[in-house]
């Protein structure tokens, strides 16, 4: 979702005579965008910050140019007193849900950058009724974020205070935004929500739509030939959106369905509102529909009062869910979330050596994963080159990295078919069988 909103910062400022830069040496402008989901991130937002202090300060001694300083995101929004106090030369601190007033801030910045500019508000008018700017250069595939916050509330989350209430975007916004997207040659539409499949808006038949009506609406676009959707929460995954991924061939069998723990006992804890049981009985139903789909999940190892016993349900439920890939973290206290008032925390090691059993585990599955691909054939979307010559990106419809080599040139955006002839961790490699555009 960052890279989304990062992404609208540079359409909404170009108006303003700003272009997006190759590095922040000659920088006027310079935008950390911050993520404030784990203690982690948020100290990389301080030790960019010093980095880029001494970048500006060596630029004022070269060139007498002084560059603006603006820190945006999550950790803006949850830290923005703090972080004027700890680096005073950031000029402007703007919050995920007011960036749209960036060209506003910059021209009230203060030269003497004694006064700053804070706006950490939740507009009454939603951010996207004034991100009414022109979309240029996302390559072949794109984000496009339709949902966004979150009601439900996890004890261990802070996006429920970074990022506010659940909100939908409307039918018309998302479909106004899809053809920008597809007059700057995007063919992968990638839809984003911090609980996606939580989207519901009015439809343009007058009834109410879910993800699954919406994704029909867009795969009727010619030009969008893949979709994607993530994150999604188990709460919400209807019957249509399921159906959706039986029925839609844009629609790519891919779904990223995080449950964090295979213990109903620490389900309860972080307030996840469902059991293992009922979210295993999600993924079979799934299945049922589209018995081909990859399933992907986030797992956090070492909440408070985890105890052994709770950390092999987990990995009894990754064996019985057999995952295509997923992501796994150390439970990191938040502040101000109902989670970090929880005491019977474990110790470092135990993470430790609990996270090193989850991602084992997960790494195998992904291995043996990737290797059934091996010989099939997959239409990819060509998305960029590889690092070598003559070699090519692409992504595989269950969300897989697959390589290839063609001395064809001017491929990108393209779609081909491929045959997939190696699979490796985290990639596969393919040959080219035939172009199909
Ligand atoms: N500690 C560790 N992991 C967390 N996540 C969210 N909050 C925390 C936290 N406090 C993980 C969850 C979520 C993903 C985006 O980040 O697994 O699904
Ligand atoms: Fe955070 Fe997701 Fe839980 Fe919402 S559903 S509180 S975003 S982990």
């Amino acid at each position: 979702m960052n890279f989304y909103d990062s992404d609208r910062m540079t359409d909404l400022l170009k108006p303003h005579g700003y272009q997006l830069g190759e590095n922040e040496d000659n920088a006027d402008l310079i935008v950390l965008n911050t993520c404030h989901i784990r203690e982690k991130a948020v100290e990389k937002t301080y030790s960019e910050l010093g980095r880029i202090r001494d970048k500006i300060n060596a630029r004022l001694i070269n060139t007498g140019k002084r560059s603006i300083v603006a820190v945006a995101g999550c950790v803006a929004q949850a830290q923005g007193k703090e972080i004027m106090k700890r680096s005073p030369w950031v000029d402007i601190v703007v919050g995920p849900q007011s960036f749209q007033n960036l060209p506003e801030l910059i021209a009230k910045v203060d030269p003497s950058n004694k006064n700053k500019n804070i706006d950490i508000d939740f507009p009454t008018i939603p951010k996207f009724d004034n991100l009414d700017t022109n979309i240029e250069n996302r390559g072949p595939s794109a984000f496009l974020t339709i949902q966004e916050g979150c009601d439900k509330f996890c004890t261990f989350c802070v996006v429920p205070y970074t990022r506010g209430a659940e909100y939908s975007r409307p039918v018309i916004s998302i479909l106004d935004e899809a053809k920008k997207l597809i007059d700057v040659g995007v063919k992968e539409i990638t839809l984003l929500g911090q609980n996606v499949n939580a989207w519901s808006a009015t439809g343009l038949d007058q009834k109410n739509w879910g993800l699954g009506r919406l994704i029909e609406e867009l795969a009727k676009i010619n030009e969008i030939q893949f979709i994607r959707y993530t994150t999604s929460h188990p709460l919400d995954m209807d019957l249509e959106l399921i159906k959706a991924h039986r029925d839609i061939k844009k629609l790519m069998p891919y779904l990223h369905l995080p449950i964090q723990s295979g213990s109903d006992k620490i389900l309860r804890l972080m307030n996840r509102k469902h059991t293992s049981k009922e979210y295993l009985r999600i993924i079979e139903k799934v299945r049922y529909h589209n018995p081909h789909i990859a399933i992907s999940g986030d797992f956090i190892v070492g909440f408070p009062g985890e105890t052994k016993q709770d950390h092999h349900l987990t990995l009894n439920l990754i064996k019985e869910i057999n995952y295509s890939q997923a992501y796994s973290f150390k439970y990191s206290k938040r502040p101000g979330t109902p989670g970090s008032t929880l005491l019977d925390h474990v110790c470092k090691d135990i993470k430790d050596t609990r996270l090193h059993e989850v991602q084992e585990l997960l790494r195998s599955q992904q291995l043996s994963f990737n290797r059934k691909t091996i010989n099939s054939l997959i239409k990819v979307l060509v998305l960029k080159k590889g690092k070598k010559k003559n070699q090519y990106l692409a992504r595989s419809p269950f969300n897989q990295s697959i390589y290839f080599n063609t001395k064809e040139k001017n491929l990108i955006g393209s779609t081909v078919n491929l045959n997939v002839t190696e699979a490796f961790q985290n990639s596969l490699a393919g040959n080219i069988v035939s172009n199909i555009n």
